[in-house]
């Protein structure tokens, strides 16, 4: 496979980002296609944690090649930071290696402002959004009002546009959010600066990408979310405001499909977690639930939220899988089920009376659905050492079978935690 979709099968945070972290080895170039800064990326290496929230993981490997491509909206501010960040920790020795598309839409300080405001409003009927400002930002692209990181290369183009905007958005926090609106220059000034700080990376990636995939290079294209949150797909409108489905590769970077050969693989925890609202049928309010938050750390990459906590969903998992077309999972943290015995599944669900085996669509059927959970024996050993398959104990091995049975996909990869080496690679995405 030249090309490999990294795609998260959850509802987001299952590890994508360490996914991306240990693939780079062997690819060239890594693509964030979609998504903004909601998305938080771990990585962790030897003793250091690193956090990314809008660079590609890729980054974290010397001499790759790094798009951030048209399809994700980019606070300018974040990714100056984030920069600033990556080279103070000696993992950016060049920012050539950096490319951000001209096309991709800009977060500006009303949209966050926007985002905040309305959660507010909601009260009990939030979708406990990260607040960062990507739907808004998103509607702004939609209604073809936006402002692009094209448009900041240009100072007097970025100010006649700007103010344009900012009267309406303004009239808006004002009148209907009851906040208080921004004036020109209390955006223009820093806009200015993050303009000139970005110019030199700023790109046609479209072209870039279709050089690299011209020249045979190995490519990442990492998701951000997970397919719940999908706009289309997932469960509305507690979603974020992409697609974070495979489909988004190409409209979010400009590739055409079939030029060149890609693999989906789907990333999920051994486990589920949800972040914010909505429905979630496996969801444990137990004391396994709270195990899962303590054994495994649940709290979130960017807003340090407690997670919520579950049994895998297999429903919602293949679900996952049928969107995306994936060709194989990527299964992490399943160090954290030790301990834990049965450990379970959820094959079904009961929704009055009646036995479901699709995940139903309507989020008034999902929120009325009871999961029918299969038990599988626990196992007790500490995984973290374990770097071959097969010295994994027996009732792993039984787990990851049941899982490849259940959802027809194999298992390529494992992660046993967090840091860079604990992975076990049963079968190279690559080579397939
Ligand atoms: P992403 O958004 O999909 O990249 O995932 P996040 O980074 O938001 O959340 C995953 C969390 O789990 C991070 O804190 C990772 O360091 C951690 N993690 C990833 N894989 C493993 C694993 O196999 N075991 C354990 N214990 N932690 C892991
Ligand atoms: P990564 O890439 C987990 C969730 C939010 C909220 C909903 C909408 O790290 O997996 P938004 O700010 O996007 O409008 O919020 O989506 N959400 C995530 N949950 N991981 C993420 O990204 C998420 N990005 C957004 O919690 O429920
Ligand atoms: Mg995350």
């Amino acid at each position: 496979m030249q090309g490999i979709g990294i795609i998260g099968a959850q509802w987001g945070d299952e590890g994508k980002g360490r996914v991306v972290d240990l693939l780079t080895e062997q690819a060239q170039v890594v693509v964030r296609y979609q998504g903004g800064n909601n998305a938080g990326h771990t990585c962790v290496i030897g003793n250091q944690k690193i956090v990314l929230h809008l660079v590609p993981s890729g980054i974290l490997r010397p001499g790759r090649l790094c798009l951030i491509t048209n399809g994700v909206v980019v606070n300018p501010q974040v990714l100056v930071e984030e920069i600033a960040r990556l080279k103070s920790a000696g993992f950016l020795e060049n920012e050539d290696r950096i490319r951000l598309s001209d096309r991709a839409h800009l977060i500006l300080p009303y949209h966050q402002r926007i985002d905040v405001l309305r959660e507010e409003r909601r009260g009990a009927q939030k979708i406990g959004t990260t607040g960062r400002g990507i739907g808004p930002a998103y509607e702004d692209k939609a209604r073809r009002a936006g402002l692009r990181v094209g448009d900041l290369l240009e100072p007097e183009e970025f100010k006649k546009k700007l103010a344009a905007n900012l009267e309406e958005n303004n009239a808006y926090i004002e009148k209907i959010l009851g906040g208080k609106g921004f004036t020109l220059a209390e955006i223009l000034e820093p806009f200015r600066e993050y303009g000139e700080k970005l110019r030199g990376l700023v790109a046609d990636t479209s072209r870039l990408l279709d050089a690299e995939v011209k020249k045979g290079s190995r490519i990442l294209f990492e998701g951000a979310q997970g397919s719940l949150l999908d706009l289309d797909h997932g469960t509305y409108p507690y979603v974020t405001s992409s697609t974070t489905t495979s489909g988004s590769i190409f409209s979010g970077t400009g590739l055409g499909f079939g030029r060149l050969p890609l693999l989906m693989v789907g990333v999920t925890k051994a486990y589920t977690t949800r972040v914010g609202s909505g429905p979630f049928p496996t969801e444990l309010s137990d004391p396994v639930g709270d195990r899962l938050v303590e054994a495994g750390g649940e709290f979130g990459s960017t807003t340090g939220r407690r997670r919520r906590t579950g049994w895998l969903d297999i429903l919602a998992l293949n679900y996952a899988s049928r969107l995306s077309g994936l060709g194989g999972l990527a299964l992490t943290k399943i160090d954290v089920l030790s301990g834990l015995d049965p450990v379970r599944l959820a094959v079904a669900y009961r929704y009055r009376g009646e036995r479901l085996t699709e995940f139903p669509a309507d989020l008034k059927i999902l929120s009325q659905c009871e999961p029918e959970y299969e038990s599988l024996p626990g196992w007790q050993e500490n995984l973290g050492s374990v770097r071959r398959l097969s010295d994994l104990p027996r009732a792993v091995r039984n787990y990851l079978a049941r899982v490849e049975e259940l959802t027809g996909l194999p298992v390529l990869l494992m992660s046993l935690g967090a840091e860079r080496g604990q992975t076990i690679v049963i079968r190279d995405p690559f080579s397939l």
